[in-house]
C-alpha cells in the first residue's frame, strides 16, 4: 500500500445544491470557507432576521468567534446559546433551557435559528426551530461530516427520551444551509471516521461512480482519520459492556460511533457480497482494500 499524498483530494470552490421540495426547498452551499459568506447569505435570504446561534462548547471554542465576527461584519443582531457537547443534550432539559433563551432574546417568528455544530447540535436546535414560536426560521452551519452529509440535510431533527434515540422530533427543513469543508480540519478522527462510513454507505447503495471516485482518493481521506486505530479497542469494549444504562452520559456518545463501524462493516460485506458475483477476484482485492 503506497501512500499518497492527502493533495490527491481536490479542492473545489463553493458549489450550491438546490434540494427542490417545493415551498420548502433549500439551497445547499458546500466548500472551504462558505462560513465566511454566512453575514451576506443570511442578510440576502433572510433580511432583517436576528440570529438564535445554538452550539455546543467544543465548537464554540474552536469556530465560534469566527462566524460572529462575520456576521458582526454584516450588520446581523445574534445571541449565541451554548449547550454541553454529546448525546446528552439531545434531551428534555437542555430542550427547555434553549427555548428559554430563545424566547428570553426576544427572538421573534421571523428571525432564525442558527444550529452551528455536529448532529447533536442540528437536531436539538432543530427541533427548537420547530416548536419555538410555533416554528421558526432554520439555518444549518453542520460542523462534522456526518452532519454535513447527513443529519443538517433532509429535515427530521429531535432528541433522545428514556426510552430511545430520536423519539420525540418534527421535520422541520432549514433554509439553506452552509457545509464548510474547512471546519471539518479541528474534528477528531474518530467523529470524521463515523461520517465517512456513511458516505461510503451512500456510495455503496446507489452511485457507483462515487464509489469510484472514494476508492481513487480513499489513502488521502484515510490519512485524516488513521489516528482512529489505536483507541477503537478500548471504544469497542466501552460500547459493549453489558448494563449500559441509558442515563450514562458517555452511553449514547458510544453507541453511535459503534453503530457506524458496524454499519460500515455490514455494508462492506453486503458490498463483497455483491461484487462476487460480478467481478472478478483482482477487483475484489481492490474494493477490499477499500
Ligand atoms: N437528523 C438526521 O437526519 C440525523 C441523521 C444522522 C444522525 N443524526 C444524529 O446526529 C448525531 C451524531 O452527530 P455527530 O456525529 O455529528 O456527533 P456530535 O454532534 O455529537 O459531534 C461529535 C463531537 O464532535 C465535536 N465537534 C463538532 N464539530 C467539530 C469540529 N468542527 N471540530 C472539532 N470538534 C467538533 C462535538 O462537540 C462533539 O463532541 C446523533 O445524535 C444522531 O442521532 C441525525
Amino acid at each position: 500500500m503506497s501512500p499518497e499524498p492527502a493533495t490527491a483530494v481536490k479542492r473545489e470552490g463553493p458549489v450550491t445544491v438546490h434540494v427542490d421540495l417545493g415551498e420548502r426547498s433549500y439551497d445547499i452551499l458546500i466548500g472551504r470557507g462558505v462560513v465566511d459568506r454566512a453575514g451576506a447569505e443570511i442578510a440576502r435570504r433572510l433580511p432583517g432576521a436576528r440570529l438564535a446561534i445554538v452550539t455546543d462548547e467544543t465548537v464554540a471554542d474552536r469556530h465560534l468567534k469566527h462566524l460572529t465576527q462575520n456576521l458582526a461584519a454584516a450588520g446581523i443582531d445574534f445571541v449565541t446559546i451554548v449547550v454541553s457537547p454529546g448525546e446528552g443534550s439531545k434531551s428534555f432539559p437542555t430542550l427547555e433551557k434553549v427555548l428559554d433563551q430563545i424566547l428570553a432574546a426576544r427572538i421573534e417568528r421571523r428571525d432564525a435559528v442558527l444550529a452551528f455544530g455536529g448532529g447533536v447540535v442540528g437536531d436539538l436546535a432543530g427541533f427548537a426551530a420547530g416548536i419555538a414560536l410555533r416554528g421558526m426560521h432554520l439555518i444549518q452551519v453542520p460542523t462534522t461530516l456526518l452532519a454535513q452529509v447527513d443529519s443538517s440535510v433532509g429535515g427530521k431533527t429531535g432528541i433522545n427520551t428514556a426510552r430511545g434515540k430520536n423519539l420525540v422530533g418534527v421535520f422541520q427543513q432549514p433554509d439553506f444551509v452552509l457545509a464548510d469543508a474547512g471546519i471539518l480540519d479541528s474534528l477528531p478522527p474518530r467523529t470524521f471516521n463515523a461520517g465517512y462510513a456513511e458516505v461510503v454507505k451512500y456510495g455503496l447503495i446507489g452511485d457507483p461512480a462515487f464509489y469510484s471516485w472514494l476508492e481513487v482518493n480513499w489513502r488521502a481521506i484515510a490519512a485524516l482519520m488513521i489516528a482512529v486505530l489505536p483507541v477503537l479497542p478500548g471504544f469497542l469494549h466501552a460500547a459493549s459492556t453489558p448494563g449500559g444504562q441509558v442515563t450514562n452520559p458517555g452511553f449514547f456518545d458510544r453507541l453511535y460511533t459503534y453503530a457506524w463501524f458496524f454499519t460500515f462493516g455490514v455494508s462492506f460485506a453486503v458490498y463483497l457480497v455483491l461484487m462476487r458475483t460480478r467481478t472478478n477476484a483482482g477487483d475484489l482485492v481492490q474494493h477490499a482494500r477499500h
